[in-house]
């Protein structure tokens, strides 16, 4: 049995991608979930799926955020983790996109995600065991050509996390933050359509493939689990070996095995 059987978690950006997958893997499991996103008519697909509940709404917003906690509360007891996840792209050279997209990346990635946090602090400190799991990102932990906005966001949010980790581990809750390297959601289909993107990240992974929305999701619920339970203040990439490569050289083992 999964050691999240019977544990209540909310997960944002819950319609599509890795936050989908991660509701998916933890109803599996036997947990109770609340699933969030802006994209109401997306997120019906929890209808049909027993012990989640669906919240429409913006995460932006505090209303969403509290809306969340206390629809875990009202249906299932308890809240003992949130995956805040829900989040946008935002690439363009520095003078060549408005500040507002900036804004809203920032608003959407970093500030949601602490009005998330602070929404549910006073539910996972009713429970044994509250976890906290942000998404940061490779992009947080490294940088992309055109990337300062989406850059910025998820280095943001993954420091955020670790200190956020360093003020309520004393209370026994943990915060770690997943980075996704380029996985297979709703966010990168515009790439995966375009032949040259695909191609080029199959030479710059070193596992030399997209990743799969799942994978994300079974390393999610690892750490809101309690087999998890010493781990906080972690920044995990699950991204085929990414983040292992300075990217300076080619990976001619790799061509030389292919060829
Ligand atoms: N796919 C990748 O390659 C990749 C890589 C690194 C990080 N990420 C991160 O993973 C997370 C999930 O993205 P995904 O790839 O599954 O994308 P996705 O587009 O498939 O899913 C994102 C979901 O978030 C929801 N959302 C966006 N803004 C919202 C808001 N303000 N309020 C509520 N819901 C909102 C969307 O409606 C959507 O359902 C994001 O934080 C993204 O930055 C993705």
């Amino acid at each position: 049995m999964s050691s999240n059987s019977g544990r209540v978690y909310a997960v944002t950006g819950a319609a599509s991608g890795i936050g989908r997958a991660t509701v998916e893997r933890l109803a599996a499991d036997g947990a109770y979930v609340v699933a969030v996103d802006l994209n109401a008519d997306a997120l019906r697909w929890t209808d049909s799926v027993d012990g989640v509940v669906a919240v429409d709404g913006d995460v932006t917003t505090e209303a969403t955020n509290e809306a969340m906690v206390a629809a875990a509360e009202e249906h299932f007891g308890a809240l003992h983790g949130v995956f805040l996840n829900a989040g946008i792209p935002g690439f363009g050279l520095i003078d060549r996109i408005p500040m507002a997209t900036f804004d809203k990346v920032l608003d959407v990635n970093v500030r949601a995600v602490a009005l998330g946090i602070r929404a549910a602090l006073p539910a996972l400190r009713k429970v044994d065991g509250g976890a906290i799991v942000v998404t940061g990102s490779t992009s947080g932990l490294a940088a992309d050509p055109g990337g300062w906005t989406y850059n910025a966001s998820k280095a943001a949010v993954i420091n955020m996390a670790k200190s956020i980790a360093l003020d309520v581990a004393h209370e026994g809750i943990r915060v770690n933050a997943v980075c996704p390297g380029p996985t297979k959601t709703g966010m990168t289909e515009p790439m995966r359509a375009k032949a040259t993107v695909d191609e080029t990240m199959r030479t710059v992974v070193p596992m030399a493939r997209w990743g799969e929305s799942s994978e994300l999701a079974a390393a999610v619920c690892f750490l809101l689990s309690p087999d998890a339970s010493f781990i906080t203040g972690v920044a995990l990439p699950v991204d085929g070996g990414v983040m292992a490569t300075t990217g300076q050289f080619p990976n001619f083992a790799a061509r030389a095995a292919k060829a």
